[in-house]
């Protein structure tokens, strides 16, 4: 690769592929080896160390992409969660978390944080000064995740950046919603991203995995743990992954393009009363989103009339899929009260603003016409 400053197209179709130097093929060959020469190496290859060619040459594209000295990948955005939570924190440390994250991350610290002995504290919301009034002494990782989901609210990253170098305490970003196309956390200042890239990474819904790029010193540390836990992503599909991220920045770029169309029509809709977007002037971090973010992210949220039945609108969509899961090429939709954010009290999910009538809207890259048609037309059956 050249040395000069590349565009991030060419760092997503060029950076971390394996030359194929016996045949001189165009793409990266698959090393599916889990037995490697090592008389007169420098490294021990084996695939749970993370050293694989195409696990190492994919680590150097997530790093390059997010601007870091280097990268993890991992069998999935939870092993990626749980491995920089576990090597971050120890027993008797504390941990300040955002409070309205993935419900998974959510779901590990308040079920495991207890028996490792460690401590947490969720804000109360997502201002700075929510972050600062939870810090003790023993804080060692302030966690953040934005745009947040469902709701896409967004947090200061360049403020919490410096809330954390000046109080001496790591910073993670879960940039998942985001990705590096649109926000570059480490630029900011935060000190390890993740990624489940099971989303927009892999793009197509039929990869698993996560990624954490950081420092070499935190990579180091993280391999350290990561390697005895044993969450390495096979080869396979780390080849798959490094494939689907050649795309990664026209297929983003595509989808926020159709997602602010969307965002703009929904709200124009007297069946909606409300659409959460950051791409939206009515947006209350509107102002953050442009100062943080190269554009507003491909993922929104809408309430629905109470005149309009949830159900047939799913049922009425024949474009858009009522889908688990985000961030795929195809639009697809879910209901956070009955899926991601069940487990939640009626009063908790209503003080959160997660309606029945909430929907979340993955926005792919289908031809906003036909995606805008789609909603109409299920909009108009499900008119009680
Ligand atoms: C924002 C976010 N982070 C992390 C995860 C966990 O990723 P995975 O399912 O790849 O373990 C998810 C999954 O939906 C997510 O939406």
């Amino acid at each position: 690769m050249p040395k000069r400053n590349l565009g991030l197209n060419t760092i997503c179709t060029h950076e971390g592929a394996v030359k194929d130097i016996t045949y001189g093929g165009a793409t990266s060959p698959i090393y599916l080896s889990t037995s490697y020469e090592f008389i007169g190496k420098d490294s021990k290859r084996y695939p749970r160390y993370f050293n694989t060619p195409n696990q190492e040459f994919l680590a150097k594209k997530v790093a390059a992409l997010e601007v870091a000295e280097a990268a993890l990948i991992f069998s999935s955005g939870m092993s990626a969660i749980t491995n920089v939570m576990l090597m971050a924190l120890k027993s008797g440390d504390h941990a300040v978390v955002q409070n309205d994250i993935y419900g998974g991350t959510r779901n590990f610290i308040e079920t495991h944080f207890k028996s490792y002995g460690i401590e947490f504290s969720f804000t109360n919301d997502l201002t700075i000064k929510s972050f600062e009034d939870c810090i003790q002494e023993n804080t060692k990782l302030i966690y953040i995740e934005t745009p947040s989901n469902p709701m896409l609210k967004l947090v200061d990253i360049f403020a919490i950046a410096k809330l954390g170098k000046r109080s001496g305490i790591l910073t993670a970003i879960d940039n998942t919603f985001a990705t590096p196309v649109i926000q570059k956390p480490i630029a900011l200042g935060i000190d390890i991203v993740i990624h489940s890239a099971t989303k927009y990474f892999g793009g197509h819904s039929d990869i698993t995995a996560g990624v954490v790029a950081a420092s070499n010193s935190t990579i180091e540390a993280l391999w350290d743990l990561a390697k005895d836990f044993g969450g390495n992503l096979s080869d396979f599909s780390v080849w798959m992954l490094e494939r689907s991220m050649k795309t990664l920045g026209i297929r983003v770029r595509a989808q926020q393009k159709n997602a602010l169309k969307i965002a703009k029509f929904l709200e124009s809709h007297p069946a909606i009363k409300k659409v959460y977007y950051p791409g939206l002037k009515t947006h209350p971090d509107h102002a953050l989103a442009k100062l943080q973010m190269k554009g507003f992210g491909a993922m929104l949220s809408f309430e629905l009339s109470n005149k309009y039945g949830v159900e047939t609108f799913f049922k009425s969509l024949e474009l858009i899929k009522p889908s688990m899961s985000l961030a795929g090429v195809e639009s697809t939709v879910i209901l956070p009260s009955k899926t991601s954010h069940a487990l939640l009290s009626l009063d908790e999910r209503e003080a959160q603003g997660i309606t029945d009538q909430l929907i979340r809207f993955s926005v792919g890259i289908e031809s906003k016409k036909d995606l805008i048609y789609d909603i109409k037309n299920a909009l108009m059956h499900s008119k009680k």
